[in-house]
Order: C-alpha cells, then structure tokens, then sequence
C-alpha cells in the first residue's frame, strides 16, 4: 500500500492536468451535469469518455491519499479490516475465474493497478492493466516497479470502447467498477468479448441501480445524481440492463449477483459519517473534516493547485450520495457476473 502523504496529495491533484489549470477543468468538469445546469443526457453520453478522463485526473490523488492503491469497494466480514477484505475481494475474481500461472489476463480499467499487482501475486498470472487515464498509467507503472511486477505485468493506453488487441488475445478479463463509465455497455461487453480467447471467462464487479431504485422518486433521482456527477458518471444502469447487455454481446452468463446484500459490514460503512474507523480514517468524518482543512491550507500556501478544494468538495459530494445510496439499497458498486465466451461462436 502506498504512503501518499499531504505533501503527495498536493503533487497528484490534477493528475496531468496542468497544475494552473486544474480550477478551470474542474469548472469544465461541472458543466458536463444537468446538475450544475449543464447539458442534456445525451450531451454527457457523447462526452462521457472525456469527462471520465478529467475526473480521473482530478480525483486519483485523493483516492490513492484515502483510499490506497485499489480503488473500489469490497464485501467485508465482520472482524476484517478495509485492507484484508479489499484483498480478499481481489482474490475472490482471481478464484471465480481459475486463473493460472503463465496466463495472458486483461483488466480492463485499471486504476493504478492495486488489483492488478494483487492478482498477478496471488496468481501468478501476467496482467495487462487498460486504462484511458495517462496519469494513472504513469503511476501504475511506477508503482509496478516497486512491487517488482513490472516484466510480468503491464500498462495499455486506450478506450476500452475500442481496444488496441487481436481477437481471441487473452485467456480471462476482469473489471473492478470501471465498466460503468462506458457510453453504451452493449458495445464495451463486445469488445472484451472479442478479445477473449473462445471457451475462457469474463467477470467483474459492476456499478448499477437495483431493483428498489425507482426512477419516479425524486429522492432517488437526486441520490443517483449526486453519484454520477461525484464519480464521473453519465448514467448508472440497472442490473437488469447489464444482464441483457452481456448477452447481447454474446456470453453465456454463469452466475451474477447483488453481493452487497450478503455483506455482514456494509459497503458503504468506510464514507459513512456517523462511523468512526482508525484504519480507515481518511475516509470518515473527522478524516474528511481534516483532510479537507488540510487541503484549503496546501491551496492557500501554493503547494495545491488552485481548485484543489473544489475537487474535494465534488468527492464528499459523492461520498455522501454513495451512503444514501447502499443505505437505500437503490444502489450497489458490487453487482458481480462471471460470464463465458461460447467455443462456438455464433454471433
Ligand atoms: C473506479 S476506477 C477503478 C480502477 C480499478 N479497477 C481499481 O479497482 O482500482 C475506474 C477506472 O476506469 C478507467 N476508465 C474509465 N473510462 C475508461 C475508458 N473509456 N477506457 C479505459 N479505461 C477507462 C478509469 O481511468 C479508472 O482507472
């Protein structure tokens, strides 16, 4: 796990943004939300992977400073700490999917690559991260070297919508909450189909809107908004639609749940205010209180870009909507599918 400090923090705002640009991406970044009085849905879907990539510029200093090196969230047994049951969740897509060592794995949206490295040790399998995030490619790859993994595992720059690969390349692909940014899942799912090699398994951990969430209550209206516009969202599908979307591309489904609903510790307990956690204190109340004084401080003195604050603002924002959301059971982060790519291919 990476020590980034308040100093690292300042640095990595931004991302490769340019540190006196940061205020206005940020600007630009609102705009792209009816929140904010910005455009139409299919205004922010044709923007969407754009938008994906200035809020990753934005927000990956302040996930790694609170959240470490993998970015997601994880089912949690009572007794287990953040670190062990994120780990464990990690591993938990290595087992479903059989890796084995020597195998050729794609994880598609790849952060930093905390999964990544994870699963490449505990499998012994080589993991190629795709990420359309250049900043984040840039630190994965540094952090890879630390952990020594870097002849066996590696970074790719591109859109996950059109990937840089043959057919048939890779022997498993995952994803970790990182498909949902995706304009349309349908033609996603087809790409990770094609370069699946023919009888081997695609599994991931995906964001959507349950069953409970109704699309004509205001409330749950504003709590999915608050989600989207925090974590660079255009939209947030239903588990339903991405069942039919996966199909659709052509996999067989093996199995798929909501995991959050058998979760002892609830997912969402590391952003919620009302707890306290010393190993995870970053993320709580008196965490966020400090951060974000600390954060105005760094802004006021120069070492953070200016806009940095803001940026912090749009992720409590965010964290608070991801709380009403699991609490309202309308939204889960671990809507998990294990699907295959037929030997055949009929499509
Ligand atoms: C919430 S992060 C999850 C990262 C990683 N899976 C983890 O668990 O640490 C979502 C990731 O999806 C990536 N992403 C978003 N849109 C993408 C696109 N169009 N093509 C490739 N990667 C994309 C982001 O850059 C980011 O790395």
């Amino acid at each position: 796990m990476s020590k980034a400090g308040a100093l690292g923090l300042a640095s990595r705002v931004g991302g490769s943004i340019e540190k006196n640009a940061v205020l206005y991406a940020v600007e630009e970044y609102e705009k792209y939300h009816d929140y904010y009085g910005g455009g139409e849905e299919e205004e922010r879907k044709a923007e969407c992977t754009n938008m994906a990539n200035i809020y990753y510029d934005l927000a990956t200093g302040f996930y790694e400073f609170g959240w470490g090196e993998s970015f997601h969230f994880a089912h949690r047994w009572k007794g287990e700490s953040l670190r062990e049951s994120m780990k464990r969740y990690e591993h938990f897509l290595a087992l479903q999917l059989g890796l084995k060592p020597g195998q050729k794995v794609l994880d598609v949206g790849c952060g930093i690559g905390g999964p990544l490295r994870e699963i490449s040790r505990f499998s012994s399998a080589s993991v190629t991260g795709l990420n359309n995030n250049e900043y984040q490619i840039a630190r994965g790859m540094e952090l890879n070297c630390i952990a020594g993994v870097d002849k066996t595992c590696n970074f790719v720059k591109a859109d996950f919508m059109k990937m840089p690969f043959p057919d048939n390349t890779f022997d498993a692909v995952y994803a970790i909450e990182a498909t949902c940014h995706a304009p349309d899942a349908h033609g996603c799912y087809k790409e990770i189909y094609r370069v699946l090699e023919p009888g081997q398994c695609f599994a991931a951990y995906e964001w959507c809107m349950t069953d409970v969430f109704d699309p004509n209550n205001r409330e749950h209206k504003k709590v999915k908004e608050e989600i989207q516009i925090g974590d660079g969202l255009s939209d947030i599908r239903s588990t339903g639609e991405v069942i039919e979307a996966l199909k659709q591309a052509g996999f067989e489904v093996m199995w798929e749940k909501n995991i959050a609903v058998d979760s002892p510790v609830p997912w969402y307990l590391p952003l919620d205010k009302s707890h306290f956690s010393l190993s995870s204190f970053h993320t709580t109340a008196i965490g966020r209180f400090f951060t974000g004084n600390m954060v105005k401080c760094l802004e006021f003195m120069g070492l953070a870009p200016k806009g940095s604050g803001r940026v912090q603002k749009l992720l409590e924002r965010a964290a608070d909507g991801l709380v009403e959301g699991g609490k309202k059971g309308i939204f889960t982060p671990m809507y998990f599918f294990l699907v295959r790519k037929p030997h055949s291919d009929n499509q």
